[in-house]
């Protein structure tokens, strides 16, 4: 048995508008995704999961997906996990040469599925390294990091960034603008998360601003906006100044907002989390639903969310150094 995990991200800026090549900044937090493989000895693969914030399932096939697991859980999310998966061991088939190779997959996960905290990211690149380590085979986490980005990119329709699975192979906190990947220096951030308890469909979010891209000059500049926020914000993460970069945050949600990719509840946790005295919060993520971050380093937006209707768990992040990490 081989074994990895990869940890889930926030992102402090830059969503969306890093699909269309402008910056982000995405930080890894200790909330981990771990995935064994065993290597059978056929061709079939077959998956187990009790923790994606499901019910529990396992399915087994030895093509595709195309039969959807009988479970009792939303199919969207089922398929979107089953879907990750099955193209991450495509990639995995590919890089090391045997197109039949089958495996016994278990996925443990304490990242919400959709919710804008990269859990598909974090299965991928965990599920990778371990797979590839079960044939023999070690991936730098650059080539790891490419592999689980080509898997997104397959899932998502051609529609995804390497920010979710550079952050998650590497960890720490990094920079992306269209290829170029790095790692960058970030002071220690209060992070709070709030999760609504729902999820959102990345792909459909995706495509729902780029039609607004397509559709309107504006929507366009919004995109750009969000690019120059983060160009400032990354002197101003530099400079540790945790009250201006709360103000980006916000301003970040607002832009977001204008995209049509926050929620109700979303919008609900952000303002609480203001009215408490964050230095400021947003969406993370895709959005649609899932999570939100703010800053704040008293206890106070912790309480405001925990007695929020409609915010069903709030918990601290830490930054999690490490990406993939080997543990058998
Ligand atoms: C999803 O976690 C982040 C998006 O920017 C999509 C992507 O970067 O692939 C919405």
């Amino acid at each position: 048995m081989t074994r990895s995990s990869a940890p889930g991200k926030v992102y402090l800026f830059g969503e969306h508008a890093v699909v269309y090549g402008e910056p982000a900044v995405p930080c890894a937090i200790e909330r981990r995704a771990r995935v064994g493989v065993e290597r059978r000895s056929d061709a079939t693969l077959r998956v187990h999961s009790d923790e994606l914030s499901l019910d529990g399932f396992t399915v087994e096939y030895s093509g595709s997906t195309a039969g959807t697991p009988d479970i009792d859980a939303d199919e969207s999310l089922v398929n979107a996990a089953m879907g990750y998966v099955d193209e991450a061991i495509a990639q995995v088939r590919e890089v090391a040469g045997e197109t039949d190779a089958g495996f016994d997959v278990t996925i443990e996960s304490d990242i919400p599925l959709g919710a804008g905290l990269g859990s598909s990211a974090a299965v991928v690149v965990a599920a990778i390294d371990a797979a590839t380590r079960a044939l023999g085979v070690e991936l730098e986490p650059a080539e790891l990091a490419e592999r689980a980005y080509r898997t997104e990119l397959a899932v998502q329709d051609g529609q995804a960034s390497r920010a979710d699975t550079f952050c998650s192979a590497t960890g720490g906190a990094v920079r992306v603008e269209g290829d170029d990947c790095r790692s960058i220096e970030a002071p220690d951030l209060p992070f709070v998360i709030g999760f609504d308890g729902g999820a959102g469909d990345t792909g459909a979010l995706v495509s729902g601003v780029r039609s607004l891209r397509d559709e309107y000059d504006f929507a366009a500049d919004t995109i750009g906006s969000i690019g120059d926020l983060v160009r400032r914000g990354e002197t101003v993460l530099e400079a540790g100044e945790l009250d201006e970069l709360g103000d980006l945050m916000d301003f970040n949600h607002g832009l977001l907002a204008a995209l049509g990719v926050s929620s109700r509840s979303l919008d609900n946790m952000v303002w609480a989390a203001r009215t408490a005295g964050a230095h400021g919060a947003k969406l993370t993520g895709a959005g649609g639903g899932g999570c939100i971050v703010a800053l704040d380093p008293t206890p106070e937006t912790e309480t405001a969310l925990r007695y929020l209707p409609g915010c069903e768990s709030v918990f601290r992040a830490e930054l999690a150094e490490d990406g993939v990490r080997r543990l058998e």
